[in-house]
């Protein structure tokens, strides 16, 4: 599709802009609980840096509607970065569980040590940030700008749809992005920097939103190129993306009569690095690969259970789940998990589908089985 024919575009008063913003985030934010909201810092209260660096990790790849949980739950058990340096991997990998993206998780498990080592201060630039485990240009950019009020360019997925319909940049992602960050370099303001980042994001998120722009109420209307050539949703121009291949497997799921999952841990390295599983087939490339009973880990009156679905950045997955009873002991490689247990354990979200197909509920809180 051609970009819309363009009218002139409104003449540029990017301090307008940026004052804009501001006022209406002052009125219009939103309530988050790692946010310090301006009236607080206006009376002077500091961001806490680890609750910064905290919640900007987990929202790298993740909806805030799904980290505020984590969050909360992550400072509660861990308040400070020093308390999270002091915990282990695994009791991270656990409280993480169905966030996705488990590097992060160890990242951010490497970055707390090396804070707490270097005297558990956070460092307050860009480059110093950016040279600590799990935190790239962008999260270097959200904290300097969030935790110490830096003027950093801070763009993010819905940075980038705010500035491209503001400016009709019409150039596909992710080609535009240096433009996006020129056009944020030039109307970040010197004063209430962390302000404007995250007022822009909250544009983008409830009001510059990807389908049907709510622009009356958008305190940047009368500046905005692809409202005056009358199709914001035009922009950002995205490439087609490609399909994702489909991959198969088995999932088996051996349940004690105690209620105990059978499960093992996945390697270190590599998708889902560290987590928990149900023993599965490899999941191959190929859409005949072994999905039935003969590829068990152990030989048992294997019953299919149901079929999950799961789509990873790379490939979508569909297992067959099976079920059997066993009171055995647990194969070499495998531990019995439960049965009060199982929702505690570091499982990703594909191995909580594949366990509720075989048990209906098993891993949504404690289990205890009834005498
Ligand atoms: N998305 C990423 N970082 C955010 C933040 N600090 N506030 C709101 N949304 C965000």
């Amino acid at each position: 599709m051609a970009p819309p024919k363009p009218v002139r575009n409104p003449a540029p008063r990017h301090g307008g802009i940026a004052a804009r913003l501001l006022a209406w985030y002052d009125g219009h934010h939103r309530d988050l609980p790692w946010r310090v909201p301006p009236r607080d810092l206006a009376r002077g209260v500091q961001p806490d840096p680890y609750r910064v660096w905290l919640s900007e990790v987990m929202l790298q790849q993740t909806t805030v509607e799904a980290v505020k949980a984590y969050f909360s739950a992550f400072v509660e058990k861990w308040p400070t970065v020093t308390a999270l340096a002091a915990a282990s991997n695994d009791d991270v990998m656990k409280a993480w569980a169905g966030l996705g993206y488990y590097s992060r998780a160890r990242n951010l498990k490497a970055c707390a040590d090396r804070v707490t080592a270097a005297g558990g201060i956070f460092p307050d630039s860009e480059d110093s940030l950016r040279a600590l485990p799990g935190i790239g240009s962008y999260t270097a950019a959200a904290i300097a700008a969030i935790a110490f009020d830096r003027p950093a360019a801070v763009v993010d997925g819905n940075v980038e749809r705010v500035m491209t319909r503001l400016f009709s940049i019409a150039t596909p992602l992710p080609q535009a992005k240096a433009e996006v960050r020129a056009v944020v370099e030039r109307l970040v303001p010197q004063e209430r920097p962390g302000d404007f980042a995250q007022a822009t994001m909250d544009l983008g998120a409830t009001i510059c939103t990807p389908r049907r722009p709510r622009c009356m109420l958008c305190p940047v209307r009368e500046e905005c190129s692809a409202l005056a050539n009358g199709d914001p949703e035009f922009y950002p121009v995205r490439p087609a993306k490609p399909e994702k291949p489909l991959r198969r497997g088995a999932a088996f799921v051996a349940v004690r009569s105690d209620g105990a999952v059978l499960l093992r841990k996945r390697p270190d390295k590599g998708l889902l690095g560290g987590m928990s599983e149900v023993p599965t087939t490899g999941w191959t490339a190929r859409a005949d690969g072994a999905t039935d009973a003969s590829a068990a880990p152990f030989a048992a009156d294997w019953r299919k259970a149901g079929t999950i679905g799961h789509v990873f950045t790379h490939f979508a997955l569909e297992l067959v789940v099976f079920r059997t009873e066993t009171d055995g002991p647990a194969p070499a490689g495998h531990f019995w998990s439960g049965p009060s247990g199982i929702s505690g354990e570091a499982l990703p979200t594909v191995m909580k589908k594949a366990i509720e197909a075989a048990i209906p509920d098993a891993t949504k809180a404690k289990r205890v089985k009834k005498a």
